[in-house]
């Protein structure tokens, strides 16, 4: 990571990030950290980070997105912790936390499917609203992360890709709405990356080439160095800037069948078993 990235972070003070607790928000927190030790960190998740660096200044918030009094309350708590350990920074809000589930709508079940909207839409909207008012006190950043599923439509993980897509389009247009307030957006579109997501979506195997798989790591760097360069879109990696560049162009109906296409050799057969309820 580059020295100068340190300059632009050093006018953050405090991170609200959710899903620390695995994968890619942990690695944020992580590579950001290695970056500015002076940053305090709130996390909310349902369960708590257990390997973070020892001299991290951090608290969890064990939060259920999919509840939205949850997250009323958290934030409430969160503000509070802020205004005592948080400095008088700029703060970041990364939404991180999401999930989705592979398989034929709507399978396993419809509670699941209107849970992937609850974590990965709707609680970014609320998270996102009820703290708008200290960002726009301080200054600050809304990192959300997205997907490459955000550019097509994505069979067997139907309405994993189209919450993705509203988090792209939602970012961009906040971004504007939030022009002269002193904060901006930044959407991250990671492609497959190596955490624990494949698994709690019950896939057997990732759904494309291994060729394409990212680290946690790689998706924090590209990311970090993205929000220091002011991106308001980063696609992680020449392979998935190739893959979304040619789900945009692509006409919808047919970019319908050729993601089926693919997503269906992720060994569909596989997967007629109960998938956990995460
Ligand atoms: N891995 C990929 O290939 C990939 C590709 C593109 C985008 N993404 C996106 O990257 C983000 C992070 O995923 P990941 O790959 O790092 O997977 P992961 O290791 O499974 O992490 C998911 C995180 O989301 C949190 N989460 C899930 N449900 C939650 C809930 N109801 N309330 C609060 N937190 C919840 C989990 O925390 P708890 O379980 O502790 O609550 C966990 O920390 C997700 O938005 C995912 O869609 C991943």
């Amino acid at each position: 990571m580059n020295k100068s990235h340190k300059s632009v972070l050093s006018r953050i003070s405090a991170v609200v990030v959710t899903g620390g607790s695995s994968g890619i928000g942990n690695r944020l927190i992580k590579a950001i950290h290695k970056i500015d030790q002076n940053l305090f960190y709130c996390n909310l998740s349902r369960t708590e980070p257990q390997d973070l660096p020892p001299d991290l200044r951090w608290k969890h918030f064990p939060c259920d997105l999919a509840e939205p009094e949850q997250i009323t309350a958290t934030t409430r708590s969160v503000q509070a912790v802020i205004d005592e350990n948080g400095g008088q920074g700029e703060v970041l809000l990364i939404n991180n936390s999401g999930f989705g589930s592979y398989g034929p709508f709507p399978e396993p079940n419809l509670e699941h499917q209107l849970g992937i909207m609850e974590v990965n839409m709707k609680a970014v909207v609320h998270l996102t609203g009820l703290l708008l008012p200290l960002l726009k006190k301080r200054g600050g950043v809304v990192m959300n992360i997205a997907s490459t599923a955000s550019f097509q439509p994505t069979p067997y993980l139907t309405t994993y890709g189209a919450t993705k897509a509203f988090l792209l389009n939602w970012s961009l247009a906040l971004h504007e709405d939030l022009k002269g307030t002193g904060v901006r957006t930044l959407v991250v579109c990671p492609g497959p990356t190596a955490t624990n997501f494949f698994k709690r979506a019950g896939f057997a195997t990732p759904p494309t080439d291994v060729h394409l798989k990212q680290t946690s790591e790689e998706v924090a760097e590209i990311s970090i160095k993205a929000l220091q360069e002011g991106k308001t879109l980063v696609v992680c990696g020449w392979k998935n800037r190739l893959m979304a560049t040619m789900g945009s162009l692509l006409p919808k109906k047919i970019s319908a069948p050729v993601a089926a296409y693919f997503l269906r050799r992720a060994r569909l057969e596989e997967f007629r078993r109960p998938l956990r309820g995460k």
